[in-house]
């Protein structure tokens, strides 16, 4: 950094200098150098599992900048929604490419999410100190699935329409506060525009402000605690190599979000997102209507529960099923730790946890089929 020479004078400074010296007065860009100089990631042959979060949270910046270019147009009513994409998609420039990047980007990063959640999971990057950024982590989770299921509904489609009926119906299954619940959820006791507006409500303004305040704490605890080190290559010997996070890590890093912007931009321009038809809530539920390949596992997963077992609805126990696995999955952790403690319990886990993905990975398959 250029030293002020006690004699020298903000005019003998170059522009890049002076506007140096201006921050360095004003904010604690010392500080800041200071942490980035310190910030350090081991190297060893998982490391390409830290890139995982980074690119999390470079896909969702590119939701947050191109939702705000959708909101440019956007109009949140059950008269207005499709025609105002429909108007995005034909007429704006470069409309049609913003929104399919948001489409295909919604995907790619509920995807990213979930392989940053089985990297760190069978990593077992989530024992102390690091289980408030696990929990924190899998609450991320789940907004990002509920960003999922907003966005879903908020173009007015046919098969967003029917698919968002039966979303909404699930949480009417849950005991006793179900049915307050889905109508919460719907403004009413059906998907409406009333619906609509509760949707794009939380898709703009209540999830991203949570989301933010997740993610400030995600983040703070993983720059507070740095990367973990895996048990194995720890037990492996010594301390392991480690490699500068400014710039060496970083630039990989932006590699990345180089590229994935182009296989965005690419997917866009190939297949872009499609419109379909307009909702029309007096027509019957069209064939085929189905949720985000993500909510595809519940959905067919509840389709295949018989009616009631020993007289409770098949449905409200599927649904208090999945309450479960959600419980479990922020509870990792602890259920880890006093696991541990019995015999090889921690193996059990992995195995559940195996298990428990690979029905989720087959559900979208069998779905498409
Ligand atoms: C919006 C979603 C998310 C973003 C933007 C995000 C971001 C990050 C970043 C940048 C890191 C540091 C680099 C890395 O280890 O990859 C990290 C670490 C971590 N994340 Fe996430 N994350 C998200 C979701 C999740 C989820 C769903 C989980 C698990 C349920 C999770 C658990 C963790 C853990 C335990 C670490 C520490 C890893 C270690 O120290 O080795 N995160 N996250």
């Amino acid at each position: 950094m250029a030293k002020r020479s006690p004699s020298s004078s903000p005019e003998d400074l170059s522009p890049l200098a002076a506007a140096r010296e201006w921050a360095r007065d004003r904010f604690a860009v010392e500080d800041l150098q200071h942490l980035a100089a310190k910030k350090q990631v081991p190297v060893h042959r998982y490391t390409v599992f830290y890139y995982l979060g980074g690119m999390a949270l470079f896909l969702f910046l590119v939701q947050v900048a191109t939702g705000i270019l959708l909101l440019l147009y956007y109009r949140p009513s059950s008269t207005e929604a499709f025609e105002s994409v429909q108007y995005m998609m034909a007429d704006v420039p470069f409309g049609w490419l913003i929104r399919s990047i948001h489409s295909w980007g919604a995907n790619v990063f509920v995807g990213v999410v979930f392989i940053h959640a089985i990297s760190v999971f069978f990593l077992k990057a989530y024992r102390a100190p690091r289980e408030m950024t696990w929990v924190t982590g899998a609450l991320l989770l789940f907004l990002a699935l509920g960003f999922g299921f907003s966005g879903y509904l908020l173009p007015w489609n046919t098969l967003a329409y029917f698919a968002t009926k039966v979303g909404t119906d699930v949480p009417a299954q849950v005991p006793v506060i179900g049915h307050l619940l889905s109508r919460i959820l719907r403004g009413g006791s059906d998907v409406t525009g009333a619906t609509l507006s509760r949707f794009y409500g939380l898709h703009v303004a209540i999830l991203p402000a949570i989301t933010t305040v997740f993610l400030g704490l995600h983040l703070l605890l993983v720059q507070r605690q740095g990367m973990s080190v895996p048990r194995k290559i720890e037990r492996e010997g010594g301390p392991p190599k480690t490699m500068p996070f400014v710039p060496a890590f970083l630039m990989r890093d932006m590699v990345g979000w180089l590229a994935a912007i182009g296989v965005l931009a690419a997917l866009a321009a190939f297949f872009p997102w499609e419109l379909g038809v307009k909702a029309d809530p007096f027509a019957p539920a069209p064939a085929g209507i189905r949720p985000e390949w993500f909510f595809l596992w519940t959905f067919q997963g509840l389709k295949y529960l018989p009616a009631t077992v020993l007289g409770i609805p098949g449905e409200t126990l599927g649904v208090l099923f999945l309450g479960a696995v959600a419980a479990i999955f922020v509870l990792i952790p602890i259920l880890d730790r006093k696991l541990s403690r019995a015999w090889n319990a921690a193996a059990i886990l992995l195995l559940i946890g195996a298990a428990i993905l690979t029905v989720l990975a087959l559900m979208p398959v069998k779905g498409a089929a």
